[in-house]
């Protein structure tokens, strides 16, 4: 069984990055990220606590991500959500019961898994740790170009988003000890898929040798 852990910042390219490193590895994705974000998405539909629900909901985090049963990939990107997510996220309850969903998910086969605290948290034991960061100003344009929407609009809101992830007092967000920082900032994309893979190779070439 093999664990990659993306983690990183908004807009860091981690779930594009991560997607297709699953892809050509044959791994299966998990997009942590998608759990907080159906949290925030029940919570607000049934008007109950995020820590609630959190406990309750069955949820598959793919690239097509099913809340008990519902596709709701689309849904959860909404602004509102994006920003409900982000203050679920910070309540340790709700961080608790996805950490162990995620935990149980992972015990099974071989996996991409991105997030913030994958490596920090989640599984801290996984044979590659990546770190994915970019420039904010980048990671902006990006976000921007992906939404349709305003740069500077988007740039504000993200460092909101920044601060809240790389100060709240329960799995802040950092690289985890022994990950590797990757700045995508000047890279392309297959460049970026490319050190991944390069990185799961070493890491299993160590271990069969
Ligand atoms: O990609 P983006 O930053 O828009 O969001 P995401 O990765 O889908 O994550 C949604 C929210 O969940 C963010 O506000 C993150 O802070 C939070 N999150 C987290 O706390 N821990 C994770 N492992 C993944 C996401």
């Amino acid at each position: 069984m093999t664990i990659v852990a993306i983690d990183g910042p908004a807009g860091a390219g981690k779930s594009t990055v991560a997607r297709e490193v699953a892809r050509r590895l044959g791994f299966t994705y998990m997009n942590s990220g998608a759990m907080y974000r159906c949290v925030a998405l029940a919570a607000t539909e049934r008007g109950a606590e995020p820590r609630d629900v959190a406990t309750t909901l069955a949820i598959e985090p793919g690239e097509q991500v099913l809340l008990d049963g519902r596709e709701v990939t689309a849904l959860i990107r909404e602004p509102a959500i994006t920003e409900a997510a982000s203050r679920v996220a910070a309540d340790p309850s709700v961080r608790a019961a996805l950490v162990d969903m995620q935990r149980q998910m992972l015990a099974t086969g071989d996996w991409v898994a991105e997030g913030r605290d994958i490596a920090t948290v989640v599984a801290p034991d996984a044979d590659v740790k990546v770190f994915l960061t970019a420039d904010p100003a980048e990671r902006a344009r990006r976000r921007a170009v992906e939404l349709g929407a305003d740069r500077s609009t988007v740039l504000a809101e993200q460092a909101i988003r920044d601060e809240r992830d790389s100060t709240r007092e329960h799995s802040p967000l950092k690289p985890a000890p022994g990950s590797v920082v990757l700045d995508t900032t000047g890279l392309r994309f297959d460049e970026v898929v490319d050190r991944v893979v390069g990185l799961v190779d070493r890491a299993r070439g160590a271990v069969e040798h």
